[in-house]
């Protein structure tokens, strides 16, 4: 952008002021109508971005955001109901430029970003995938038997060492103590039990809370190990649930992705966490991570093939596995892992590496999950590993604008799983995580389910809408609506499990 439009726009920006209790500030409307954003939902999309840069240098957002639908108090006493505009303070001039440049980059980046993604699936290209039954040294894999001791640690080493990375072999001590249990929830339906685990290592330790409900009177309930994205509060409005410690979402605010009735109804156990108490999500927190107990601090102490974020998360839920199988009324052969887009990738890697999981379920998992990463569509290794760098190890990043060059694709993830229960959920409106690419992943992985002597997805086509594909070990559908887990999803997934986990 040039300095004179900067300028121009700088004071446009100034016209726009107003003040409340002698507090400078722009109400969200004009900013979104300056910034060229002709609907509000939209631009609602930019302010939180906007608000998660400000957390990330440091700044207190209630000393800049205004909350939507607040009462603000008005110097004589009098309230006034801001409705659905919010405002951005300023306490000086230098935050104020700060803020505008904030948004006005964020704009432009986003627009940028956005736009320049493909969505169009003719300019694809063409691309030559890995052969999963290819040994590095030219072998073809005829039988499940080589394919284990052979070419499935090969493809394990080389996702572990290019892509998620490893966590270094330290010792790792783990407690777990209840915190809270309850024989009557979910209206008498469920168990309770709010589990602390504390993690020590190196000197220093980390706790994570893990919330599990249970199905009342089941002798032996299968359970879905899932991590959640907004605080173990955000799942439920259950009052006795504790809010997790990185997390200042309110209770039940994200409850629609976390049907528990539903999933106590059906004779089914849950068991979450807040992914944060592992790995704080965002740049530049590793030292308050979990990898600290293993000994990494900082980036000083990391090689190309330390496992960051989405190993540390798919370490977590292997740890909340091991605690399940302690328990009396858990089917141990039953134990299913889930998750939703960057923890889909997780639960992905958390399958590959841990064969005591007996279902995989990625919902809407995307790039560099059940995507394949030679496919130009939505999201890249490119815009991924220059986004998120703290999810991968740092040697992927080398691959950022050459995924061509991987010496594996993601199809080599999903067969990580064979010969067991995969299932693999897309959205219609989710181009971002590349709905066919998941779907192509799955197909490929087929030829290592095959091995098994099992029924495969070989030769189906992108199914329809809504339609459910279940072959052999392999569940597939892609749903209306956009990146989220509905109901529709988890009835598929439950009703899979009923069919196939036995
Ligand atoms: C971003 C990211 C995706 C990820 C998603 C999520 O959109 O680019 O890779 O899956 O966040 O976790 O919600």
């Amino acid at each position: 952008m040039k300095k004179e439009e900067i300028l121009a726009l700088f004071q446009e920006y100034e016209q726009v002021a107003c003040e409340v209790n002698q507090v400078e500030c722009w109400s969200a409307r004009d900013l979104q109508k300056l910034l060229g954003y002709s609907l509000w939902q939209n631009f609602t999309k930019v302010i939180a971005k906007a608000k998660e840069a400000c957390e990330n240098v440091g700044q207190n957002l209630l000393d800049h955001f205004i909350d939507v639908n607040k009462m603000v108090e008005l110097g004589s006493g009098a309230f006034r109901s801001l409705n659905r505009n919010f405002e951005i303070h300023n306490k000086t001039v230098f935050d104020m430029r700060y803020l505008f440049l904030l948004l006005t980059g964020l704009v432009l980046a986003v627009k940028t970003w956005a736009q320049s993604a493909n969505y169009d699936e003719s300019l694809v290209g063409s691309y030559v995938l890995p052969d999963a039954l290819t040994t590095l040294d030219g072998q073809k894999v005829t039988d499940s038997k080589i394919w284990e001791k052979v070419r499935r640690p090969e493809i394990m080493s080389m996702l572990a060492n290019v892509e998620y990375g490893n966590l270094p072999q330290t010792p790792v001590k783990t407690t777990w103590r209840t915190v809270e249990e309850s024989d009557n929830a979910l209206g008498g339906k469920a168990l309770r039990r709010q589990v602390e685990f504390t993690f020590s290592g190196n000197g220093v330790s980390r706790k994570m809370m893990v919330l599990m409900y249970m199905p009342r009177g089941v002798r032996k309930a299968p359970v879905f190990i899932s991590p959640n994205f907004r605080g173990n509060q955000s799942t439920t409005d259950d009052e006795a649930v504790i809010a997790s410690q990185y997390s200042e979402y309110s209770r039940s605010n994200q409850k629609s992705r976390w049907p528990f009735e539903k999933i106590i109804a059906s004779g089914y156990a849950v068991a979450t966490f807040h992914y944060f108490d592992i790995y704080y999500d965002k740049r530049d927190s590793m030292s308050k991570s979990i990898l600290p107990v293993f000994g990494v601090s900082d980036a000083a102490g990391l090689s190309p093939s330390t496992g960051k974020a989405i190993s540390a998360w798919a370490w977590a839920c292997s740890r909340v596995l091991d605690y399940v199988l302690t328990l009396k009324n858990i089917d141990k052969r039953r134990c299913i892992v889930m998750g939703h887009s960057r923890l889909g990738k997780t639960a992905l890697w958390a399958g590959a590496l841990d064969k005591r999981f007996a279902m995989v379920v990625s919902n809407n998992s995307g790039c560099c999950g059940a995507a394949l990463s030679r496919r130009n569509y939505g999201e890249t290794v490119g815009r991924i590993t220059k986004a998120f760098p703290w999810w991968f190890c740092d040697a992927f990043c080398a691959y950022a604008d050459r995924p061509e060059e991987l010496p594996f694709d993601q199809h080599e993830l999903l067969a990580m799983i064979a010969p067991r229960l995969v299932y693999v959920a897309s959205a219609q409106e989710d181009r971002w995580a590349d709905p066919r690419g998941e779907f192509l992943a799955l197909k490929e992985s087929s030829k290592v389910y095959a091995l098994y002597g099992k029924e495969t997805m070989g030769d189906e086509e992108f199914p329809e809408v809504n339609k459910l594909l279940w072959r052999g070990q392999m569940g597939y559908h892609i749903r209306s609506g956009g990146h989220d887990v509905t109901d529709f999803d988890w009835d598929a997934y439950m009703r899979f499990a009923d069919e196939k986990l036995k």
